[in-house]
């Protein structure tokens, strides 16, 4: 039985100062929750993951707590000259145990291609950091039906060279580029289906009892209202969440929602 895991990334937003202000407000949430039968930290995995610079204060504010922290990038070298990079090293050392890995803003802002993401998925997992991987298509992709073979092969080009044992520890946010901050989401069943075929891949890959151990979210445009849908599906393990993952209070929201579902 696989564990929802709702991920909030806040990209470029929030200083250490918000973070620590949302993390004292989901903590006070998740106390008051804690009195319920089943703890909704016992239901579902809740991440964050800050700017770089809000990292260290989030993961010092929820220490000790279920909440984890996760980096929204890495630099796949355990140090050196790299102006403006940042190591899984010292991503773990400030307190995180995610990694998000190839979102499609630094695929497409900052042009970095399948084979930069293979190294940094092979670094992750060097340096005891799980990675989510993201995939998705553009909406021509979608339009030409090019959808699954373009996000199989996203796949199939960020793990290259890796044996079954990285379905461990690995996540993978499916996220059409189109649904992503535009208010516009793909359907449920949209996303199932996509996501259906990727753990196909996988367990093509890997075998299947390896491809049921990966946890597969859903991302773009996923908010208090919408959640639930996605989480009811069978092969969607939970959420990667832009916009509505910046107040705790619409967080919380979406953690209620799964744990309600009992997923
Ligand atoms: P969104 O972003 O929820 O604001 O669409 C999702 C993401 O980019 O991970």
């Amino acid at each position: 039985m696989r564990k929802p895991i709702l991920a909030a990334n806040w990209k470029m937003y929030k200083t250490a100062a918000e973070a620590k202000e949302f993390a004292d407000q989901l903590l006070s949430y998740l106390q008051e929750g804690a009195s319920l039968k089943q703890p909704i930290q016992e239901q579902v995995e809740i991440l964050v993951c800050p700017p770089f610079t809000a990292l260290s204060a989030f993961a010092a504010a929820t220490q000790g707590t279920a909440v984890a922290v996760g980096g929204q990038n890495l630099y796949p070298r355990k140090e050196g000259a790299f102006t403006g990079e940042v190591s899984p090293l010292m991503l773990k050392a400030e307190g995180a145990s995610y990694v998000i890995i190839g979102h499609s803003e630094r695929r497409q802002i900052l042009g970095e291609a399948d084979e930069l993401l293979n190294e940094k998925v092979k670094a992750a997992l060097e340096y005891g950091l799980k990675p989510i991987l993201c995939v998705g298509e553009t909406l021509e992709q979608r339009r030409r039906g090019e959808t699954a073979d373009f996000c199989r092969g996203q796949l199939a080009a960020a793990l290259a060279g890796l044996d079954q044992a990285v379905c461990d520890t690995l996540v993978v946010a499916y996220e059409p580029i189109w649904a992503i901050g535009t208010g516009e989401s793909a359907s449920p069943q949209d996303a199932q289906e996509t996501i259906a075929l990727l753990r196909q891949w996988l367990a093509e890959a890997y075998g299947p009892a390896a491809a049921a151990k990966v946890r597969i979210q859903y991302g773009g445009s996923v908010k208090p209202e919408n959640v639930a849908g996605y989480l009811a599906m069978p092969d969607i393990d939970g959420a990667l969440i832009g916009g509505a993952g910046l107040q705790a209070s619409s967080f919380w929201k979406m953690l209620q929602a799964a744990a309600d579902l009992g997923v």
